[in-house]
């Protein structure tokens, strides 16, 4: 049963009002399973009263029993588990004894992260660093085959955080705003939107079709809007119930976003956009201690955009003869390598790195970091 969209404006402030030092996870069910909720409050249309009536509901439930209450009926929604981890709110919900004995560890315990194009290559990667810190994961990507297998292997093997596949178009607002709908029924909201989806087709004027040109402009910067427009109402809906709790939107740019890029002007046009959407909804976020910065890596020779073998730049450019001399695929790599001062391809830790970087602080906002290995600097 489909859950009432209304769960948007409320979750987020709940899974805040419920957390403490670490940042907990809530998860809605539409079925009540023969589960005895601890609070009940009916949703009233304005969500601010029903948000003021849970705070006070929860303000007695702790006086009287000296704890904070871990399942919660919102009449008309559903039942609502809030806990430290994703399993233990699963748990609850089927009324199932929990191990109290699972103790989460790790840098990303209390995180739940939104990677768009999570399935493979940089956000993939970030999305396998964040589950094994430990934090909860929302794959978000156009293949659902490809996204839908991943998840299910990382969850194989987590213990009590989860990976959680949803299919987006970061194109289509619809699309993101469906992400962000399932994301808050699943973990109660989110700590950090990577807006990593990204797609690249090479071309000088002569080549470049206005569809494709279209078609890059509308994933690569207009799909960054729409992260950042649905992402913000339930960032700034956290930050407003837990004082001193910060939130992030990250983007995944590019050393293409910080100098052009010879006939590849389409990408190096909306990653140059993307870093002026960065420095003004970090203006206008800040205020709601939300921060927005982009990452600019280098890049990526050990991913599918460079090494696919069929469809990889590598293979592209060794038949195309673009590397003087190349007979190989290694003897094209070796020339790209050897234009990084640091002698190699960026790789997911340098960027997740950054990533954790930016989290951490709380003074850190419209930024376009490079990760380049000292090939591109900023001016
Ligand atoms: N690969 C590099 O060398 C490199 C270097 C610097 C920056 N980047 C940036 O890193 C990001 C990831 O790049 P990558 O090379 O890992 O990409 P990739 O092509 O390996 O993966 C991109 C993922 O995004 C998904 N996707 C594509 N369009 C989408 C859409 N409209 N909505 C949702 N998902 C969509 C794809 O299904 C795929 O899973 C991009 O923003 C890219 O510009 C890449």
């Amino acid at each position: 049963m489909a859950i009432n969209k209304k769960i948007v404006e409320i979750l987020p402030a709940l899974r805040m009002i419920l957390s403490e030092d670490k940042i907990k996870v809530a998860k809605v069910s539409g079925s009540e399973n023969g589960v005895e909720p601890q609070i009940k409050v009916k949703v009233s249309d304005d969500s601010s009263e029903t948000i003021h009536q849970l705070k006070a509901q929860i303000e007695l439930f702790q006086q009287q029993n000296g704890v904070l209450p871990k399942v919660i009926l919102l009449e008309g929604i559903g039942l609502v588990a809030v806990a430290e981890t994703s399993f233990e709110t699963e748990q609850l919900l089927l009324n199932q004894a929990f191990d109290e004995n699972i103790v989460a560890e790790g840098r990303a315990v209390g995180k739940t992260a939104i990677i768009t194009g999570g399935a493979q290559g940089f956000g993939g990667g970030l999305v396998e660093s964040i589950i094994k810190d430990g934090g909860n994961v929302v794959i978000a990507d156009l293949n659902e085959e490809k996204g839908k297998a991943f998840a299910a292997a990382l969850n194989q093997k987590s213990k009590y955080n989860k990976a959680h596949f949803v299919k987006v178009d970061v194109s289509d607002l619809a699309s993101v705003d469906h992400l962000v709908y399932e994301t808050v029924c699943e973990f109660g909201g989110f700590d950090v939107f990577i807006s990593n989806a990204g797609v690249l087709r090479a071309g000088g004027l002569d080549e470049m079709t206005p569809e494709a040109f279209e078609f890059m402009t509308k994933v690569n910067y207009t799909g960054y809007f729409n992260c950042a427009k649905s992402a913000s109402p339930v960032l700034k809906l956290q930050t407003a119930n837990k004082p001193g709790y910060f939130a992030d939107i990250i983007q995944i740019n590019s050393k293409s976003g910080l100098k052009g890029s010879n006939r590849n002007f389409a990408y190096a046009g909306g990653k140059f956009g993307g870093i002026g959407l960065t420095q003004s909804f970090a203006l206008e976020l800040m205020p709601s201690r939300v921060k927005v910065n982009s990452i600019c890596p280098g890049n990526f020779f050990d991913g599918p955009l460079w090494s696919d073998p069929e469809k990889g730049l590598f293979v592209q450019y060794l038949n195309a003869g673009k590397v003087k001399g190349a007979k190989t695929i290694e003897d094209v790599k070796a020339f790209y390598e050897a234009q990084v001062p640091a002698g190699r391809g960026c790789t997911v830790l340098d960027v997740m790195r950054a990533v954790y970087y930016v989290m951490e602080q709380e003074y850190e906002t419209g930024q376009a970091i490079p990760v380049t290995g000292g090939q591109e600097m900023l001016k």
